[in-house]
């Protein structure tokens, strides 16, 4: 194993420069296609998200967004390092109870939560059900007195805002079913019925994800601020969301978090009084430690187009084809001159396609490729679309272990 640690995976995004050799260690263990993940990149994503925060005088709270990876092994590393949890499901809720991520650091988002999560949440006394609704609400309330509990909930506004961002993905405006809107806020919260049984304790926004340009970002966190400084009630916490962009390829340029937790800062401030800020990140905490390492089955040409055809398909990876994503294609072997090359998966539509027009080597039947930044709503999404498997999953440790 000493020969391994040595090799321990590097990588650094621009410059592509992954260190190949604990995965051919890997790819003898393990058959492809599968996602490899890396402690080292996801403890120093966190801890830089956290530390920054700080560093920018936030009193802050990191919930992690589940969806993006629920993997036990990264939600344990998670944990350990403090983190707490944005979950959408009440599997996600399990998952993160499990994995030693403290219900006290756990809020609940989502428009359709159903009687029995609601329960689950209740019967765990989590940090905060974000409402998205008042019927939500109502059922809310009435589910607590049941439960002779009191819930504490958080409003997620509507802020009415156009993020900038794949239309599959942007739901801070009126027309997207996500939260309520700033004046059914204020007629709720002085309605009576609503809280024999439930305490507010925030507000919350997320406008969407792969946020690159934060302008509707802090303009949603102010409209916030304006309708928390309408409240009766001071608020224990304003959740700013997630979405923050990560750079999936050379030509975006996602702000640094330092930038980001400036503008927050920034915009927090326009809350009268002192408050926690809660961070809902998945993306740019998991996004960039992930691997997805398949391997090639054939190729063949079609006049002048050259396909690489590969063992992962769109059930496994489904980002491509989907939001049109762009990942970058690493290839495992580097034998000489670059070719023009799709890279395709063995699904029956023409959407399997992970990547088009990329100079990459001539591979042949058992060479890998790597598809970078699929650490994120990678194996989270997948499926067994086609009847089949769908990938493992493999978590490197710092220790160079390989924890399946
Ligand atoms: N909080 C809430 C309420 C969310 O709905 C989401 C993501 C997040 C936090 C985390 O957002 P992030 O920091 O990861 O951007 N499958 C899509 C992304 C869907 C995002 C859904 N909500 C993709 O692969 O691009």
């Amino acid at each position: 194993m000493e020969e391994f640690d040595k090799a321990q995976l590097t990588y650094s995004h621009q410059g592509l420069n992954l260190s190949l050799t604990p995965i051919k260690y890997i790819i003898e263990q393990y058959p492809t296609p599968f996602y490899l993940y890396s402690q080292k990149i996801l403890e120093k994503n966190y801890l830089e998200f956290y530390n920054k925060a700080i560093e920018n005088n936030l009193k802050a709270m990191v919930c992690f967004a589940v969806k993006s990876n629920n993997n036990k092994h990264l939600l344990k590393s998670l944990a350990k390092l403090g983190a707490g949890a944005d979950i959408v499901s009440g599997g996600e809720l399990k998952a993160a109870l499990k994995a030693g991520l403290p219900a006290e650091k756990i809020v609940f988002s989502g428009v359709g939560k159903t009687k029995d999560e609601i329960l689950l949440g209740l019967k765990e006394d989590i940090k905060s059900f974000n409402v998205e609704s008042v019927e939500e609400l109502e059922l809310i309330n009435k589910l607590a007195k049941k439960l002779n509990a009191t819930a504490k909930v958080a409003f997620r506004l509507n802020p009415k805002v156009h993020a900038k961002t794949h239309k599959h993905i942007s739901t801070g405006y009126k027309t997207h079913k996500f939260g309520i809107l700033a004046d059914d806020i204020l007629k709720t919260v002085n309605d009576k019925q609503y809280w024999s049984h439930t305490k507010l304790v925030g507000l919350s926004v997320h406008i969407g994800s792969q946020l690159t340009d934060l302008d509707a970002t802090k303009e949603a966190i102010i409209n916030a601020c304006e309708c928390a400084n309408k409240l009766p009630h001071p608020l224990e916490f304003i959740d700013v969301g997630g979405g923050l962009g990560v750079n999936y390829s050379p030509n975006t340029h996602a702000p640094t978090i330092d930038t980001y937790m400036k503008l927050v800062a920034e915009a927090v401030s326009h809350y009268k009084k002192e408050v926690e800020v809660v961070f809902e990140p998945g993306r740019r905490i998991a996004a960039s430690c992930g691997f997805f390492v398949t391997s090639v089955i054939r190729s063949k040409m079609s006049e002048d187009c050259r396909f690489l055809i590969v063992d992962g398909g769109m059930n496994d990876f489904v980002r491509p084809s989907l939001y049109d994503a762009y990942h970058e294609v690493l290839a495992g072997h580097d034998n000489g001159d670059l070719i023009e090359t799709d890279i395709v998966g063995p699904i029956c539509e023409t959407a399997d396609c992970f990547a088009t027009k990329r100079q990459l080597p001539i591979l042949k039947y058992k060479d890998f490729v790597v598809i970078a930044d699929t650490g994120a709503y990678g194996h989270t999404m997948s499926s067994t679309y086609n009847m089949r498997s769908q990938p493992i999953e493999i978590f490197l440790t710092n220790k160079g272990k390989l924890k399946v």
